[in-house]
């Protein structure tokens, strides 16, 4: 069986990379920082239709060695999704290091390690690492500048590890555009979301669904490396 390593894999978007990943043979492991219930959940869920198919590992991804553990806890590898991210507003008047850390820990310098230390192991085995990127790693959003310059550098991450690690890896990524709603500091109003959905040609978010299809087309695309699409309802031809 492959395995497949999801960070973020609890809730929204990677739960059903989880849930695409288990349905199409993958083990999966479930990666999680604070959503430990809502992870083994998954498991469960997962274990219950076919046995020993999913387990959990914890990591805070923004300590390092939160990380390297996490990579050593890890005996066979052929798919790792860095998809855990961190997203709130830094109007630029606003700046301060502690966000500047926290945004770039998470988003940048994880999937950077996690992909080096996990490389060999996803070697052996001719794997792939898929990053879920952002369509504002081209076009930025307002008021996000330090989200916008973490999803830029991922996008470079996955170009750069995909030279970096040919020919026994893989590196591609997934762009989304508005697919769930943001919670917490980062929720929208419902003027905001509206004027947002205007500007998607197919006038409708996506679906958890949509990213992990096309998670799971450029897993089993072997002859596509370096490559990020954007899944978006064409909302950067409007932008
Ligand atoms: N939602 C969208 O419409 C949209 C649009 C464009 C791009 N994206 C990208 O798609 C991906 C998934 O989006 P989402 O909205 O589903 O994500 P999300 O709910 O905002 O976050 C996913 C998970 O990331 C984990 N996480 C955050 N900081 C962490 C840290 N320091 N250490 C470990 N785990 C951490 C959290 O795990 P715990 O809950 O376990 O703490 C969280 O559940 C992200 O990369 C995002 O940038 C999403």
């Amino acid at each position: 069986m492959k395995t497949a390593l999801v960070t973020g894999g609890a809730h929204r978007i990677g739960a059903q990379i989880c849930r695409t990943l288990h349905r199409n043979d993958y083990h999966v492991i479930i990666h999680y920082r604070h959503s430990s219930q809502t992870a083994k959940n998954l498991a469960n869920e997962l274990n219950n239709i076919r046995q020993n198919s999913a387990s959990t590992l914890p990591a805070e991804l923004s300590n390092i060695q939160a990380v390297n553990k996490l990579c050593d806890a890890i005996k066979s590898l052929n798919l790792l999704i860095n998809n855990a991210s961190v997203f709130y507003p830094t109007p630029i008047n606003e700046l301060n290091q502690h966000d500047y850390q926290s945004i770039m820990d998470t988003n940048v310098m994880a999937p950077l390690f996690l992909s080096s230390a996990l490389s060999d192991k996803l070697a052996q085995n001719q794997g792939c690492i898929i990053n879920i990127v952002d369509i504002h790693s081209e076009r930025p959003l307002k008021n996000h500048a330090i989200y916008n310059i973490s999803k830029a550098a991922i996008a470079m991450i996955t170009k750069t590890l995909a030279k970096e690690l040919a020919p026994n890896v893989r590196v591609c990524g997934v762009s989304p555009g508005s697919i769930l709603w943001p919670k917490n500091a980062a929720e929208l109003d419902q003027v905001q979301k509206d004027k947002m959905l205007k500007k998607i040609a197919l006038k409708k978010q996506g679906s958890a669904q949509d990213i992990s299809d096309t998670v799971l087309f450029l897993a089993n695309s072997t002859y596509i490396t370096g490559q990020i699409i954007n899944v978006d309802g064409g909302r950067t031809l409007n932008q």
